[in-house]
Parts: C-alpha cells; sequence; structure tokens
C-alpha cells in the first residue's frame, strides 16, 4: 500500500483535529478524512432503530450488516449508509455517546479498516481520528498527535454547537468530554494513544492559526518539494 503520502492526524475529542487537519488538507492542496464519522454514521442509523442501550452483541451485528461508505472532499467527509447520505445526522451529544461506545468494538473497528487504508492508498490524504497513526497507517511518514487540557475542549465544543443553535450545559459537555476520553484511552482494541513516533501539540494556549503554522512548517520539512517547500 503506498500511504507514504499520508499525514495521520491522532487525539482527543475536542483537541481541534478535524479543523485542523481540513485547513492542513487545504493549505496542501490534499484530501482531507475525518474518520470519526464511520462510528458516527453507525451511532446515528443504530438511534433511528431504537437501539441506544442495546448489548454490545446487538450493536456488532447492526455494524456489521451496515453498508458505510465515506467520501473525502476538501472540505467535509460525507457518509453513506446503504447510500442514504446521513452526513447531516452526526453532531449530536446523543450521536458522540453511542458513536464512542460503537468505537469500542472490536468487531466494528475491523469493519471499517478497509474503507479507511483504501482512501489513504491513493496518498495525497490528511486523515484523522484515533488510530490514524498508530492501526490504520502505522507507516505514514507524518503523525500528529494533538491535544489540550479538558476544559479547554469542553469550551471549544461548547462553542460549537451553539452556533449550531444548541445551548448545552458546559459542564455536562466537559462531563462528556471526560467520559469519552475514558472510553477512548481504555478500551482495548485500537484505544487512542500517543504513536512513538508523532509529533505532539499541546494546543491549550495556541490559538488555531498557531498550530496550523507549525504543522505546515513540519509538512514542508518532511515531504519537501513534494508539498512545493
Ligand atoms: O472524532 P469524533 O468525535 O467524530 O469520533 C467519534 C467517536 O469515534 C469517538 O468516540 C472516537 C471514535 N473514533 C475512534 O475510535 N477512532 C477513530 N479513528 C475515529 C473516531
Amino acid at each position: 500500500m503506498d500511504s507514504s503520502r499520508v499525514i495521520a492526524i491522532d487525539g482527543p475529542a475536542g483537541s481541534g483535529k478535524s479543523t485542523l487537519a481540513r485547513r492542513l488538507a487545504a493549505a496542501l492542496g490534499w484530501r482531507f478524512l475525518d474518520t470519526g464519522v464511520l462510528y458516527r454514521a453507525m451511532a446515528a442509523v443504530a438511534l433511528e432503530r431504537g437501539l441506544a442501550s442495546a448489548p454490545p452483541e446487538d450493536l456488532v451485528r447492526f455494524a456489521l450488516g451496515l453498508d458505510l461508505d465515506v467520501k473525502t472532499g476538501s472540505d467535509q467527509s460525507r457518509v453513506t449508509v446503504g447510500g442514504r447520505d446521513v452526513t447531516g445526522l452526526l453532531r449530536t451529544p446523543e450521536v458522540s455517546t453511542l458513536a464512542s461506545r460503537f468505537a469500542s468494538l472490536a468487531e466494528a473497528r475491523e469493519s471499517v479498516k478497509g474503507i479507511q487504508r483504501r482512501l489513504g492508498s491513493s496518498g495525497r490524504l490528511v486523515t484523522e481520528g484515533r488510530d490514524q497513526g498508530t492501526a490504520i497507517f502505522p507507516e505514514a511518514r507524518l503523525k500528529f498527535f494533538l491535544t489540550a487540557a479538558p476544559e479547554a475542549r469542553a469550551e471549544r465544543r461548547y462553542r460549537e454547537l451553539l452556533a449550531r443553535g444548541r445551548d448545552d450545559s458546559p459542564e455536562a459537555i466537559l462531563a462528556e468530554i471526560k467520559a469519552r476520553d475514558r472510553q477512548d484511552q481504555e478500551r482495548e482494541t485500537d484505544p487512542l494513544k500517543e504513536a512513538p513516533d508523532a509529533f505532539r501539540v499541546d494546543s491549550t494556549a495556541l490559538s488555531e492559526d498557531e498550530v496550523l503554522s507549525l504543522m505546515l512548517a513540519r509538512a514542508r520539512e518532511v515531504f519537501g518539494k513534494e508539498v512545493g517547500a
């Protein structure tokens, strides 16, 4: 597989991965992939089917029966289930919570590995998630681990939801972020962890533009002429 021209970005919820991956891809003229949409799509459709509190074995059976597909774009990753575009259903706290449960199930993770690797195999891809530099693209030439204090991440998520017309309580969002951190870090299969060769960026005290400059400088160092440096 030629995933030598893949930039893998991992980090906890609310660390700014999506926005930064999108902006980095745009700056390089590469494609952008948000792998969280895969688990979110499973969750969104499962919620429609009343599976919010279903036991793990039912969630696994459900996930294995889904016909998921993702299209990379310069701005958004669009996801379809059985041909139906569900991208608009993915950004609610209920979907976040159930997506994290799907993401903790080894069989559900395995079922979407192939989709991700296929998208990386044509190169020029900036991809973000929790396991991109560790499990999906361990051979990626550039890996970032983005992180920030939970309070800073909760504050960003609060503003993001507010912009979408939801006024959730900041305390509830912080609690949800901490619960998801725990679930993402403590699961057995491909837990969120920093790849030993990842470039770590803590954005607690940095602006988005500052983080982007750091990342772009690093990409130019690693890829040189391939990215027009
Ligand atoms: O990044 P996000 O919040 O959209 O991700 C949704 C959930 O899926 C979150 O609980 C982490 C999980 N996830 C994962 O385990 N592996 C990925 N590559 C991407 C997301």
